[in-house]
């Protein structure tokens, strides 16, 4: 995309005169590919500024949001023509957007995702946020980006924990939706991972290349079948929520030592014992899963995801889904359905205590 293949970022730059642009950059992302937005945008006789931010989910908070909003204003951009580009891994994207739908009611922004999870997660949808009073994202907006430009080979210098990070939300869309994706993930899991999902370096035959393009669409794709009729989540039954029941009292509880794909994947993992423990998966399916997640070396279990954080998670869940727990649960590989009655106690339990007993030994990341 820095290399100006890319038509449809020139286009938006075509339309206003002179052209003026605010580019919010994540730190590392600014260390790594700093000098070729410059000379992208310096090539295009376009008037910017880049403010490099640490943006972390420790700091992921309204006084990130209103240093943007300081800048912006210094600025001066014109709300109607000037989007704010974003460009970084989730939590970047998710303070700009709010920053953006906040500055005069909405100003437009372009989200440039620079990590795995937030190319076929916080790029889909219309969602912005920031954590606020402890609470995972409980400030935000739903106001949808004017574009979003994808180019996967920002991911060469992602470390693989990263990588391995972003393939949890891959397989939340896999379990739920997709049992193609879940047998590619299954069977070329390791193999996409350790090659960072770059298509030249995965092997020379074409049916790797070809399984690297296909997981990404298929997420993406099955990502957007799911969010696109539901932008503003009238519709509180939302299979993408699978993963996100516990995981988000738990990552906010242990920050910064979970990152958010590896604490949906705990999240998961556990849901897949409760899913086996109510009948709805076979032990043969169960263990296929959670070895597809050691494949892509997410971790399956923690010692700070009690039982009592599980039911306080739960409990919340009700309060917050009228008056219906809403959960996602596996039906079989590929498929899912969303049970509204509290689950019973004892299933928790029984499930609870076999995810213990059968994957404690993997231990904490
Ligand atoms: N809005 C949504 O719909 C949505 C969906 C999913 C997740 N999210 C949010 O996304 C956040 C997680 O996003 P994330 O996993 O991208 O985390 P992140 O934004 O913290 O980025 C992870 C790390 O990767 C670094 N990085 C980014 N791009 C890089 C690159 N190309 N090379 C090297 N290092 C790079 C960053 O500096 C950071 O240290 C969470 O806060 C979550 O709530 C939002």
């Amino acid at each position: 995309m820095l290399d100006g293949g890319d038509e449809e970022l020139k286009d938006t730059m075509r339309n206003s005169k002179p052209v003026k642009r605010f580019i919010v950059i994540d730190k590392t992302v600014h260390e790594l590919y700093g000098s070729k937005v410059s000379q992208y945008f310096d090539e295009r006789g376009v008037i910017y500024k880049i403010l490099p931010l640490t943006t972390t989910e420790e700091n992921k908070s309204m006084e990130l949001v209103t240093k943007i909003l300081e800048e912006v204003h210094h600025l001066g951009i014109d709300r109607r023509s000037e989007p704010i580009i974003a460009l970084g891994g989730g939590v970047c994207l998710d303070v700009v957007g709010l920053a953006a739908s906040l500055y005069r009611r909405r100003t437009p922004y372009i989200r440039v995702p620079t990590t795995l999870l937030s190319y076929v997660d916080a790029s889909v949808g219309a969602k912005t946020g920031v954590n606020f009073a402890g609470g995972k994202n409980k400030l935000g907006s739903y106001v949808p980006p004017v574009a979003t430009f994808l180019d996967s080979s920002f991911f060469q210098t992602l470390p693989l924990r990263q990588i391995s990070n972003g393939f949890a939300e891959m397989l939340k869309m896999a379990l739920m939706k997709h049992l193609g994706l879940f047998e590619l993930l299954e069977v070329n899991g390791s193999k996409l991972l350790h090659a960072k999902l770059q298509p030249s370096k995965t092997c020379s035959g074409s049916e790797m290349e070809d399984s690297t393009a296909a997981s990404m669409r298929i997420a993406i794709e099955t990502m957007l079948e799911e969010l696109a009729p539901n932008l503003w989540e009238d519709d509180l039954d939302r299979l993408v929520d699978f993963g996100h029941l516990i995981s988000p009292e738990l990552e906010m509880k242990v920050l910064p030592a979970l990152l958010h794909g590896e604490a949906v994947n705990i999240d998961m993992s556990f849901m897949v014992y409760v899913a086996q423990q109510k009948g709805l998966l076979t032990k043969d399916e169960k263990d296929r899963i959670i070895q597809c997640m050691l494949g892509l070396e997410l971790p399956v279990w923690h010692q700070e995801c009690s039982l009592a954080l599980v039911q306080k998670s739960l409990r919340e869940r009700l309060k917050h889904s009228a008056g219906s727990v809403r959960m996602p649960l596996p039906t079989g590989l590929g498929r899912a359905e969303i049970f509204h009655d509290m689950i019973a106690d004892d299933v928790i339990c029984q499930a609870f205590q076999k995810w213990t007993e059968e994957l404690s030994s993997f231990g904490n990341k």
